[in-house]
């Protein structure tokens, strides 16, 4: 299980993140939901390692991992795609893959032929370069070099965000699929129908704090969660 517990986060003197605590178990999808600003990038990051909580901790089967430093994450289980999602776009698909397998010590044909199993449209689109990709691929390949790392974990910032229904739902359906084979994801979301596309199971955030953890259905129910939904 990947933990978090209690995170309080200050970033440039102010405090980001008050106290989120959430649980992502193996073989589930999780959304962290929030309208924009609430923290859920900010609680990302800090999971990866990018900011150092000054309170709280996160754990993963166990070891505490808090103050370990960012590059040993990804030892520790963790692949992440960032909401900006730093393709290299003069890299090819294969070579963005193969840096992210690299850099996780792992044989790239080992870890393409399991992604192929889970995006079998980015066979053809192996040698294109990253700035050729469409906003779909970009996000397959974003996915896919957090595969490379072969996480337990994976941590995914708003990769559904602005793209046409019918590709939102196909990466949808790859996210669901990719949890069914036992690994924890973890999807920040502002969308309520993007996130109703891949979980039911939600925690909402709410300037810094996790003010709901439940269905979303219920979430709609709850007479203090369900307005800051309906902002979304
Ligand atoms: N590096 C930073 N410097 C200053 N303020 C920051 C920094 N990073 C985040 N913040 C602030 O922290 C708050 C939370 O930001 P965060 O990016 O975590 O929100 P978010 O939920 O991911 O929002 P969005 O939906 O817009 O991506 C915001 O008010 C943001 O302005
Ligand atoms: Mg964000």
């Amino acid at each position: 299980m990947l933990k978090v517990e209690g995170l309080q986060v200050f970033i440039k003197g102010i405090e980001i993140l008050r106290n989120v605590s959430l649980e992502v178990e193996e073989g589930s999808v999780v959304c962290l939901l929030g309208r924009n600003g609430a923290g859920k990038t900010t609680t990302l990051k800090t999971i990866m390692g990018f900011y150092k909580p000054s309170k709280g901790k996160v754990e993963v089967d166990g070891a505490d991992i808090t103050f370990k430093p960012v590059h040993e994450r990804t030892r520790h289980k963790i692949g992440y795609a960032p909401e900006d999602l730093k393709i290299f776009p003069w890299l090819t698909v294969e070579e963005n893959i193969k840096l992210a397998a690299n850099t996780a010590k792992r044989d790239y044909e080992e870890a393409t032929k399991k992604i192929l199993q889970t995006f079998p449209e980015l066979e053809k689109l192996l040698g294109r370069k990253g700035y050729y990709l469409s906003g779909g691929e970009k996000r397959m390949v974003a996915i896919a070099r957090a595969l490379a790392q072969n996480p337990k974990y994976l941590l995914l910032d708003e990769l559904l965000e602005g793209l046409a229904p019918r590709v939102a739902e196909r990466l949808a359906t790859s996210l669901k699929e990719i949890a069914s084979k036992g690994v924890g994801v973890l999807v920040a979301e502002s969308n309520v129908a993007l996130a109703k596309m891949v979980t039911r199971q939600v925690y909402v955030i709410e300037r810094g704090e996790i003010i709901y953890r439940g269905s979303i259905e219920d979430a709609l129910k709850d007479h203090k969660v369900a307005p800051v939904l309906g902002l979304l």
